[in-house]
């Protein structure tokens, strides 16, 4: 007796494996894992580099189908599970990998054509339905079929009569396969459209001109978030549009000439969206300088939310070193809640993460940020071969570091504290970083004395008595405005306080 039910269960588990295998078919299981997940991109003129519609095309490559889910390669979606819960979430769960990975060690039947599901109506034109605006570059801009990437930033005029307010930008590229990722800015000076063409080609060079606003990006094969509930991001008459391009040769010569779509809100955004990015300034002030070699170079910022806020996105930047990177919220009664972690950071898939549910950070929160970087040969996405030091910079093979968390005010009345409170955050950290190289300077000329006068001595080249912009060090002038307390365009000693008082607490650490 005893010796009967571990055998009837033995055989009856046996009997429900076999069950289930048996089961596993491309027209009941696989197809629809695959239309939902995989064919978006992968099928004719989309960014994936072969198509996977149909029985044959998947059954045949199912192998390395199985391996880039199990590394979560793909479908490309950074966040790690559990950190953060997102609306947009691209992620297979372990049950639908598993799905998978059965079919593929059953022999991946076809099973009966009639019950697969028919393949989604993928939209042809724009995926948001059609925009109230749009604008293309003026001219197509050659890419090369080799050589290194190019960045390069498109001015587009918008002749904007009125302000507007947007909810989503879509762009739709000629030669999708060479775009990495475009970011949209917004310049108000005009500045944008005077460089653009100067060099003789489309386009202009590096970032000289101020961005007056931004609305967001686009990512190969990331589709367009239209922003939750009556939020939009402001566009103001008179902007131009900059499309700031990056773009990755693939060996055939190619012209790409992108065009935009802008949706537009029909009334002003219920509340301010602000940017809350930790380190600011893409880490400016952080004094990134990463030796040759080390696969352990770590970041860390915090900053604390002066009032009660909502965050509703959340998104990372960095270059090619980044591998791993994190924001948490310590909320005030000693909760740490997760709101984003990626453990294997790509330059090419920065996405923007949409929670699910807004999430509440009151007042006195402490957001913090760690950015890890590996800038070893064991980094097989470092640039450099053998490894070189790295330091902070607008180059591509440079470094950055930041993660932008997109809040609302819980009281609209405290959005305009809130942006000030993130301004002088920026202001501290491009302080700071001013406040060591002019250390290290005034030790160099033998002035260890932390004095006003001696800061204002030895920056005041012209001896006027002051300090003008053109005198300030690269850093210093970042964060003139702030130090210039009576806005008179120059600093005097008696301004000089904070850049003192930021040099002796850097002495004493
Ligand atoms: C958002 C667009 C997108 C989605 C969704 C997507 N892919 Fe991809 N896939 C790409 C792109 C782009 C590449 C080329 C990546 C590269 O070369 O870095 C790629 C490459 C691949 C490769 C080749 C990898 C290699 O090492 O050569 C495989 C296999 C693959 N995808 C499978 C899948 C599967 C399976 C899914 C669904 C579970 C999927 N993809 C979903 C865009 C996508």
């Amino acid at each position: 007796m005893p010796v009967k039910i571990p055998l009837l269960l033995f055989f009856s588990s046996l009997f429900t494996t076999a069950e289930i295998h048996a089961e596993i078919t491309f027209s009941e299981h696989i197809a629809p894992l695959v239309f939902e997940n995989c064919s978006s991109c992968h099928r004719p003129g989309q960014a994936g580099p072969f198509s996977l519609t149909n029985y044959k095309e998947v059954r045949k490559r199912g192998r390395i189908m199985l391996e880039v889910m199990e590394d979560r390669f793909m479908p490309p979606w950074k966040p790690v599970p559990g950190h953060g819960v997102f609306a947009n979430s691209k992620a297979l769960s372990d049950e639908e990998i598993s799905l998978f990975e059965k079919w593929v060690e059953s022999d991946r039947p076809e099973g009966d054509p009639d019950k697969m599901p028919p393949f989604p109506d993928f939209p042809a034109g724009w995926q948001l339905g059609e925009p109230d605006i749009i604008v293309s570059m003026t001219e197509a801009f050659p890419v090369p079929a080799d050589g290194r990437d190019i960045y390069r930033n498109f001015a587009i005029p918008l002749d904007l009569p009125e302000d507007k307010w947007v909810k989503a930008v879509e762009l739709r590229p000629s030669e999708r396969s060479v775009l990495h990722h475009v970011l949209f800015f917004l310049d108000e000076s005009g500045r944008a459209r005077e460089l653009d063409g100067r060099d003789g080609k489309p386009g202009f060079s590096g970032m000289g001109f101020k961005r007056s606003g931004s609305l967001g990006s686009y990512i190969p094969g990331a589709e367009p978030l239209l922003l939750p509930g009556d939020l939009a991001l402001p566009l103001k008459k008179g902007s131009d549009l900059v499309l700031a391009t990056h773009f990755h040769p693939t060996g055939k010569a190619v012209a790409e000439k992108s065009t935009v779509g802008i949706y537009l809100a029909d009334k002003p955004s219920s509340k301010t969206v602000i940017p809350m990015q930790v380190p600011p300034a893409f880490g400016a002030g952080m004094g990134i300088d990463i030796p040759a070699g080390d696969s352990k170079y770590r970041i860390e910022d915090s900053f604390t939310i002066p009032s009660d806020v909502e965050a509703i996105a959340v998104g990372g930047h960095a270059h090619y070193v980044c591998q791993e990177m994190r924001m948490t919220a310590t909320l005030p009664d000693g909760v740490t809640k997760p709101l984003l972690y990626i453990d294997d950071w790509d330059l090419n898939w920065q996405g923007s993460y949409l929670f699910k549910e807004p999430v509440k950070l009151p007042k006195g929160t402490v957001l913090k940020t760690e950015i890890r970087y590996n800038n070893s040969s064991s980094n097989p996405r470092n640039p450099f071969s053998p490894p070189k030091r790295i330091r902070w910079g607008k180059e591509s093979t440079d470094e950055m570091g930041s993660i932008t968390l997109q809040v609302v005010a819980a009281d609209e009345s405290d959005a305009a504290m809130i942006v000030r409170s993130t301004r002088r955050k920026t202001g501290r950290n491009l302080l700071a970083q001013a406040a060591k190289k002019l250390d290290g300077r005034l030790n160099s000329a033998g002035q260890s004395d932390l004095t006003r006068s001696n800061v204002l001595r030895l920056l005041d080249k012209n001896r006027d008595g002051r300090i003008q912009e053109s005198e300030a060090s690269a850093r210093l002038k970042e964060s003139f405005s702030q130090v210039d307390k009576n806005k008179n365009g120059t600093l005097e000693e008696d301004e000089l306080q904070p850049v003192v008082e930021f040099l002796k607490a850097r002495r004493k650490r």
